[in-house]
């Protein structure tokens, strides 16, 4: 008898499972139907890697969603960031960092980095990779612009799109993040970015829309920040209106990892997946459903999309994948050196480059200590950093090696004293190293056996810290010193001297440009950095990148400059996190922005209000010359056509990347832009007098403005001028297009400001 009670109780619990359906790709409503409201509040709230109890993640796994076997339901895992895949205890690739892959205005350089990211993060074990970041570079000092793309929107969206595509390609899922204006770490959790409704449109929100256009993230990552007053992770009107409803994006909204906002209100508001969530979330979910305060329909939709993105990720649709957890770091390590250098910009260069194998002396701490990346979140640990003094080594130069044995030696002992004695978090990243002095005797007696000189200056920066001023965008007194004895010295011999920027973003150039012979910017080059360099120094690859940034000649030249904390300093990186009205500091530019530039951000200041810059947006040299040729600018139905052919006109081969501005009539609006990116192409590379014609088409929707009194975008009647060429100041070539009656198309209302 009891034998027989037991066999029905068991057929019954196992009926009891059975009865529950399995996910799959087209049942989802179904699943979400027999789900607790318990299950589902657990659903949409993960957890951190670190959470005890359940964690298949390697350590510095970013979160892991929470499974349910008895729905077929596994984890989904999301890993760090932009510049590959971060984990403390395991080697991966450290590739090129944002601001140099959009420097390359090169979607296939951004489709092959995100590629390779994505390989690894599958051979990892993950699922999504949180990146990539793509803020607008709002102000030269946010300490994570190395890890976002540009200052325009076109270039970011586009930029970001291939990256995405790339990455997806894999069959890796992807964060395009942090959604939205979320453009200074200082107080990043609770800072309040304040602007009006068109500047919102126009620039903030605008990289996502085109972005979204051109791929399909499987997730979006709201940002940390207020916007307007309100948290980005609780507005309806940037979550539901703006970005699903008026970009129509169908995927998950994960939210910055523990922001913890108001659940309910999140939820609502179109926050679908609570990372690294806490318990108190669920608690706070059923609470919420349990008083009225949340609607079942929130929850549900929230649930179902998660679920979307488990159907889709590895971990689902491969249960038997086991990850090596060995990412091909040979074939990445390859593919970083030769993508690193599609985004070089070659600032300067005076009859010096590229240099022929030679004795050189090379100076600057970080020409031996090269800065591959930034820290924080896109910090990565790679398995080596190709250095520039042994890259040259192996070009067939020769180093002079008293300069290499102090350099070497300097290195390692701040790196010591910074590891051991401040206690910084390896895992993050280090901070700036400071620049040795060195003596002027020094610099003559290294000259003596030396036929050039080369100058390494780095900068590096991370999350939850901005730059700041002094010593940081301006040069350290000890690189000023530097520079001037080095060219002093070099010059007196006849000799020359090239300067390397190995930097998180845009330094101060204006005041020391004159002194050297040639500037190359090589940014956050990734782990294969040295090789990269030397490979440009050298001409094995003729430098093509062009800024995606504008280098002011002085900070104050940008607009909004004092509406930024560009002297606040915190004790540690993570202080300036803290709320500041814990700590009683200033709240302007802390506790809020006014961002009060508008739309003249970067260029569209610059260029409208005639302010000179010391090198403008889109700017590049190249070691040969390109002809413009046949250009064409027509409508075409609903797009506009442009086309023009580059010819090679110098001695080697090389690259040429076309940028398109238009400069719009005013229709109704009292002002716009002198001009704004519209479309963007590289060539391939061309050969000594070959020529390629590089065709873009874009939306006639793009010419518009945004008129936020209508809440709608407006292409005015009129006549527009196209310029043609990377260099926003002095483009090659221009025509006229006429569009014989305007168009508006609307959108709806929202995040308008509500105390500005
Ligand atoms: C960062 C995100 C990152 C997340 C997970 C946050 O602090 O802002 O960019 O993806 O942490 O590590």
């Amino acid at each position: 008898m009891k034998a027989k009670v037991l066999f029905l109780a068991c057929l019954l619990a196992t009926a009891n499972l059975w009865a529950q359906p399995q996910l799959t790709a087209d049942n989802i409503s179904e699943v979400v139907k027999a789900m607790s409201p318990r299950e589902k509040a657990l659903l949409v709230v993960g957890f951190n890697s670190a959470c005890e109890g359940y964690n298949p993640g390697l350590p510095g796994t970013g979160g892991l969603t929470h499974p349910f076997p008895q729905y077929g339901i596994p984890s989904v895992v999301m890993m760090d960031g932009p510049v590959g895949v971060r984990l403390e205890d395991r080697f991966t690739t450290c590739f090129p960092t944002g601001l140099l892959v959009a420097a390359s205005w090169d979607r296939e350089t951004a489709f092959r980095v995100g590629q390779g990211i994505g390989e690894e993060t599958r051979d990892m074990g993950g699922d999504v990779i949180l990146a990539p970041g793509m803020n607008l570079l709002r102000n030269p000092l946010n300490g994570r612009n190395f890890e976002y793309f540009s200052e325009d929107p076109l270039l970011s969206g586009s930029i970001a799109a291939a990256y995405i595509n790339g990455v997806q390609q894999t069959g890796i899922g992807t964060s395009a993040k942090h959604f939205a204006a979320n453009n200074q770490e200082t107080n990043r959790l609770d800072g309040d970015s304040r602007m009006d409704t068109r500047t919102l449109r126009e620039l903030y929100t605008r990289g996502f829309e085109i972005c979204l256009r051109e791929s399909a993230p499987w997730t979006v990552m709201a940002s940390y920040n207020y916007l307007n007053g309100e948290y980005t992770q609780e507005s309806y009107g940037l979550l539901t209106d703006i970005l699903r409803k008026d970009f129509g994006y169908k995927g998950l909204v994960v939210t910055d990892w523990t922001g913890k906002r108001n659940t309910p209100r999140q939820l609502h508001a179109g926050s679908n997946l609570f990372m690294g969530g806490m318990y108190s979330q669920t608690e706070h979910i059923l609470a919420s459903l349990e008083d009225g305060s949340l609607a079942m329909e929130d929850l549900d939709l929230a649930a179902s999309k998660v679920l979307e993105l488990v159907t889709k990720s590895i971990s689902f649709q491969r249960r038997d994948y086991v990850p090596p957890l060995k990412p091909d770091l040979e074939a990445h390590a390859a593919l970083t050196r030769t993508l690193a250098t599609e985004g070089m910009v070659l600032l300067k260069n005076e009859g010096v480059l590229p240099l022929a194998p030679s004795r050189a002396a090379l100076f600057g701490i970080h020409s031996y200590d090269l800065i591959p990346g930034g820290n924080g979140a896109a910090f990565v640990t790679c398995p080596y950093v190709a250095q520039v003094d042994d890259a040259l080594k192996e070009a067939g130069f020769s180093l002079n090696s008293g300069l290499e044995k102090l350099y070497r030696g300097y290195a390692r002992f701040i790196e010591a004293d910074l590891t051991l004695n401040h206690k910084v978090n390896v895992h993050v990243g280090l901070p700036q190293k400071p620049e040795l002095d060195i003596t002027r005797r020094l610099v003559e007696q290294v000259e003596k056996d030396a036929d050039v000189a080369i100058i390494t200056l780095g900068r590096v920066s991370g999350e939850a810290r901005d730059r700041i001023l002094e010593e940081d965008f301006l040069l350290q007194e000890e690189e000023v010193n530097l520079l001037e004895n080095v060219c002093e010295v070099f010059h007196a011999a006849g000799k020359k001297v090239v300067v390397v920027l190995n930097v998180c973003g845009v330094v101060e150039t204006a005041s020391w440009k004159d002194l050297p012979d040639a500037i190359l910017c090589a940014w956050l080059p990734g782990e294969e950095g040295g090789h990269s360099i030397a490979d440009v120094l050298t001409g094995r690859v003729n430098p093509s990148g062009r800024l995606p940034m504008t280098f002011p000649q002085d900070y104050f030249d940008i607009a909004g400059a004092e509406d930024f904390p560009y002297h606040f300093v915190s004790e540690k990186a993570n202080e300036s996190a803290v709320h500041p009205e814990r700590r009683g500091m200033d709240p302007k530019n802390i506790s809020y922005t006014d961002y009060t530039e508008g739309i003249y951000v970067g260029y569209r200041h610059f260029v409208t209000h005639g302010q000179e810059e010391s090198y403008p947006f889109g700017f590049g040299l190249s070691y040969t010359t390109f002809a413009y040729s046949r250009p064409v600018v027509k409508q075409v139905g609903d797009r506009v056509k442009a086309s023009i052919t580059v010819t090679n006109t110098g001695a080697v081969a090389g690259k040429e990347a076309v940028g398109i501005y238009v400069h719009a009539p005013l229709g109704g609006f009292s002002h716009k832009p002198e001009r704004e990116l519209r479309a963007f192409g590289k060539t391939r590379l061309l050969q000594p007098g070959e020529s390629q014609v590089v065709e873009c088409f874009f939306p006639v929707r793009d010419l518009a403005s945004f008129n936020a009194a209508l809440s709608r975008w407006e292409t005015a009647k009129g006549t527009y001028t196209v310029y043609f060429g990377a260099d926003c100041r002095k483009p090659a070539a221009s025509l006229p297009l006429t569009l014989n009656k305007g168009r508006n198309y609307p959108v709806s209302r929202a995040c308008e400001p509500v105390r500005q």
